[in-house]
């Protein structure tokens, strides 16, 4: 396993998913405790395909421009496009997650996968999200 330059404590991958349409201050939040887990972060972020599928409306930001935002904040250090649920797994392995990171809104949905790595569910933001926003902006005259 890799150490940390600074130190002799393994370094820890962390990844977290999720849509990130809308990006709002819930998001930067949870992004940098995500990241302050391990050494270095790895977010899966959904594709327009995946969200329509999901809730049958597409993101307001499209998935380039979404991936364009995660991958532009200083505590990430990788993105790549989930396209399906069912893959959480594979897209684990594949990035060699020591942390698997969720919102609490996912609190024990994820459990199955703490034979492969650690799983935290990490509290949200109360008060805001993405849903909500594009309420308020609908209704403003
Ligand atoms: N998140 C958070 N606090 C919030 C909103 C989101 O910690 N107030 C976290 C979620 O738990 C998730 C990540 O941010 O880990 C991405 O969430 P996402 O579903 O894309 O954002 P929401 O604002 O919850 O979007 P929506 O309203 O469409 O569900």
């Amino acid at each position: 396993m890799s150490q940390t330059a600074a130190s002799n404590r393994p370094a820890k991958r962390v990844v977290t998913f999720g849509t990130y349409d809308v990006f709002h201050v819930g998001h930067v939040l949870l992004l940098e405790r995500a990241a302050a887990l391990g050494n270095h972060l790895i977010v899966g972020v959904s594709t327009d395909a995946l969200n329509f599928s999901k809730k049958q409306r597409y993101p307001v930001y499209s998935e380039r421009d979404r991936m364009k935002i995660i991958s532009s904040l200083q505590f990430v250090n990788e993105v790549f496009a989930e396209h399906s649920l069912e893959l959480k797994r594979e897209y684990l392995q594949q990035h060699r997650a020591d942390i698997l990171v969720m919102g609490d809104d996912w609190a024990g949905k994820f459990d199955e996968f703490k034979d492969i790595c650690e799983v935290v569910y990490l509290a949200r933001t109360p008060s805001i999200s993405t849903t909500e926003i594009i309420e308020v902006v609908k209704s403003r005259p």
